[in-house]
């Protein structure tokens, strides 16, 4: 017999079976799951046919945790599959209870401010996309999540500092010739990075816009690549936006196509993309990375760094900046200066992290007066003016 904690006893066989029979659980606690056992993050074991099947077993969820949910069920916060008929019923029945919450705010009419559901319906929600709540009533604010997600725990770019390893798994350096590290790029998906399209204008000695010169490097944290998780890819396809304008910076946004699609894991994941009404409100921090240069004067950071910057108001940016600025820029940084990005961060990624844990790409590094100098902020192109322009050339993503 198995004593309880209680002084009660328990038959043996009812030990390490999947069920508690002792009040205090004691019964299942300390087993070895066999196999066709699922052994849970508490480590209880369940039965194997127990996992993903809409209930928590283990009662930590983890048995219900990165589940695929098959039709007619739908994901909770953390991928815990339930039947859609639990949506909206009055019932919470998600572990974080988010499926009960807004489901009478769908259905308005459409607006420029509105979010648009796949069905074409609207919804008045700010940010509504990936927040791990279903808004729209066809799913599909919260389709194509897999994504923003920062895999470590948390713990120059001008003024910054060293990034942990994963915490930026969207981040990608690519290489140019036998240069080097030039610009920085943002997975967005298995196949397709963004970048800033003035990386790759041809100048007197290099050409730039040719693609088979480039090498894409994922997963990386050093630049000297001894971390053995990186990803090498080449460019197969280069779109470059066609009114981008090599003098005003205006539409310096380009997309690229590997050559072959990365796996994702620990170091290699995709940003999320904001939805075309997203907001990053002003003041928002949010995270510019990159190797590019220390200082004005250089050099590159071998460690990718990371800077601390906050979103600063358009009218108040474009009245700093005599007016230089178009709808298509983003201001980031501060107006004193101090932490910025610098050259070779250029294409890479400002991110901000949204209540929901996910990390959302606001911005890719385009231009600035110097580096992190008074009065001069940095110049990053705005993502939710593209994602129409995204969706035309590649028809990337569902949540735009
Ligand atoms: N144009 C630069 C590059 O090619 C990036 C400039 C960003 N500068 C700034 N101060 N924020 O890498």
């Amino acid at each position: 017999m198995h004593l309880c904690g209680d002084g009660r006893c328990e038959l043996m066989s009812n030990k390490c079976d999947g069920w508690v029979h002792c009040k205090d659980g004691s019964d299942e606690m300390n087993c070895e799951c066999t196999s066709d056992q699922f052994r849970c993050q508490n480590k209880m074991c369940k039965p194997l046919i127990w996992v993903c099947d809409g209930v928590d077993d283990c009662e930590d969820t983890s048995d219900e945790a990165n589940c695929d949910c098959a039709a007619g069920f739908f994901a909770c916060h953390k991928n815990w599959c339930l039947p859609i008929t639990a949506l909206c019923d009055g019932n919470a029945d998600c572990p974080n209870d988010n499926e009960e919450v807004n489901c009478d705010k769908t259905d308005v009419n459409c607006t420029t401010d509105t979010y648009k559901c796949v069905d074409g319906k609207c919804i008045v929600k700010p940010n509504a996309e990936c927040d791990g709540v279903w808004d729209c009533f066809d799913l599909s604010d919260e389709l194509y999540c897999d994504c923003g997600n920062q895999q470590t725990v948390r713990s120059r770019i001008v003024n910054g500092n060293d990034a942990v390893i994963g915490e930026w798994p969207w981040q990608v350096s690519l290489h140019f010739g036998s240069i080097g590290h030039t610009c920085g790029a943002t997975l967005i998906n298995n196949w397709w990075l963004l970048s800033a399209s003035h990386c790759f204008q041809d100048v007197e000695l290099y050409k730039y816009s040719d693609r088979q010169s480039w090498r894409v490097y994922i997963g990386a944290h050093s630049l000297t690549f001894s971390d053995s998780e990186v990803e090498s890819r080449l460019i197969k396809r280069l779109i470059i936006h066609e009114q981008f304008d090599n003098v005003t910076m205006d539409y310096d946004i380009a997309l690229l196509e590997l050559s072959a699609p990365v796996r994702y894991n620990s170091y290699i994941q995709p940003v999320c993309l904001p939805s075309p009404v997203h907001i990053f409100p002003a003041n928002q921090r949010c995270y510019v990375t990159g190797w590019g240069f220390l200082q004005e004067s250089g050099p590159l950071s071998i460690i990718l760094q990371k800077g601390e910057v906050r979103i600063i108001n358009q009218t108040t940016c474009n009245n700093f900046m005599e007016n230089i600025l178009t709808p298509r820029m983003l201001c980031a940084g501060y107006l004193t200066g101090e932490v910025d990005a610098c050259e070779g961060d250029s294409g890479g990624p400002l991110v901000c992290e949204e209540p929901s844990g996910k990390w959302f790409l606001a911005g890719i590094v385009s231009w600035g007066q110097g580096c992190g100098r008074y009065g001069h902020p940095g110049v990053y192109t705005r993502i939710t003016k593209f994602r129409e322009w995204m969706h035309r050339n590649v028809g990337i993503g569902g949540n735009y």
